[in-house]
């Protein structure tokens, strides 16, 4: 038996999204600047998936880009920015609980004389939009918050961010990381008013190395990666065709099945969640247990456990989970998202992240719960002793 609850890391891919990959690398496999019949057939659809995703997103066409994921989204979209606006001001606003691929860039740009706000989250990992409201400044340039946090699964306002900025008469930009957000809860960049959104084909069934940046197109922005001017000249480099591909037939399934399979994950989520409540002693669930969550996260710590001891006791029946953010670290260094919700080392060490997708059934939670019962109560006996 195996059960999949890493999906935070990464997703499987949906069936259909190999078949269509496997068909632009063996069959439509020209470049798609190429000037013969070939090249054009596969540039125009490239471009008809990136309407499709523009669709699905409700903005233009020409404000998508394709990139290698949410790592290049995000940097791409606060480089330019920085480059753009530096004139303006060098202060930036953040929150503590970024994942890497923003606080990283945001370090760099520390060292070299930007000054950085990092808003705290409160112990439900939620920021404050009065300290937000306190921080702004004539000289901040840029807010760069995430929608669904990777950890714990927190849903930050954004929505009220730029009627902050607007009070103020502010001209900020506002860049969102949507990689866990981008077809797990509905997003409305233009009535939010979103300058840049990052989204990754991994995390919705697609295949990995592939994602894409919207840009809203008053911004006109510079790249950061110069090269043959492909997508506008916005990411020059071969596009991924088969990577766009599969994203887009991942998009489309998705797209297809949003409220089904959320309704689904929903119901598996509760039913998992009421099961661990019942049979597990001395537990926090660290994900808030209301509407601003994901549904497909749950964050749980087991005090007197140390989670990758749990780890490899779940991944020995068949299960597999995480224990913080798989892609920032290998679960090494404790989670700096915890830290800033202020949960003692002891939760922090006992923690396990428990991701969700369509393909989990309450049959599969019935027996994670049996399997998690049997392991803390053996893993607490021996370290107890
Ligand atoms: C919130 C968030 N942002 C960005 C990324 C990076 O995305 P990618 O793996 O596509 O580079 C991840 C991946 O885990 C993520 O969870």
């Amino acid at each position: 038996m195996n059960i999949y609850l890493d999906n935070c890391s990464t997703t499987k891919p949906r069936e259909e999204v190999i078949e269509e990959m496997v068909h632009f690398l063996r069959d439509e496999f020209a470049n798609p600047s190429s000037l013969h019949r070939l090249g054009f057939n596969v540039e125009k659809k490239i471009e008809k998936a990136r309407e499709n995703i523009a669709n699905f997103l409700n903005v233009k066409k020409d404000e998508i880009y394709f990139t290698s994921g949410g790592t290049e989204s995000n940097n791409m979209a606060i480089q330019s920015v920085i480059n753009k606006y530096n004139r303006f001001g060098k202060h930036i606003i953040t929150s503590t609980i970024e994942h890497s691929s923003v606080l990283n860039v945001l370090k760099h740009y520390e060292e070299n004389g930007y000054d950085i706000t990092y808003l705290e989250v409160d112990n439900r990992g939620f920021i404050s939009l009065e300290q937000l409201k306190d921080s702004l400044r004539d000289d901040t340039i840029l807010i760069s918050i995430m929608f669904v946090n990777n950890e714990i699964g927190t849903i930050q306002p954004i929505w009220e961010i730029k009627k902050l900025l607007t009070e103020r008469k502010l001209k900020a930009l506002l860049h969102v990381d949507g990689v866990q957000a981008f077809g797990k809860i509905p997003i409305k960049l233009k009535e939010w008013k979103v300058d840049t959104f990052s989204f990754s084909g991994h995390k919705i069934h697609g295949p990995k190395g592939v994602g894409g940046l919207y840009v809203r197109n008053e911004l006109k922005l510079n790249p950061i990666i110069y090269g043959g001017n492909q997508e506008r000249g916005f990411r020059s480099g071969t596009e991924n065709v088969p990577g766009i591909m599969g994203l887009n037939k991942a998009v489309e399934i998705m797209r297809d099945n949003f409220y089904k399979e959320r309704e689904h994950v929903r119901n598996v989520k509760a039913y998992f969640v009421k099961r661990l409540i019942d049979e597990i002693e001395n537990i926090h669930i660290n994900t808030p247990l209301d509407d601003n969550s994901s549904p497909y996260i749950l964050n749980v710590s087991f005090e007197y456990v140390r989670g990758e001891v749990l780890l490899h006791y779940l991944e020995d029946k068949g299960i597999y989970v995480s224990t913080s953010s798989a892609c920032s670290s290998k679960g090494t260094e404790k989670s700096h998202v915890l830290k800033a919700l202020g949960l003692p080392d002891r939760a922090i060490e006992g923690t396990i992240r428990f991701c969700f997708s369509y393909d989990n059934t309450i049959e599969d939670m019935e027996y994670t719960v049996k399997i998690l019962k049997d392991s803390v109560e053996e893993i607490r006996q021996i370290t107890m002793r």
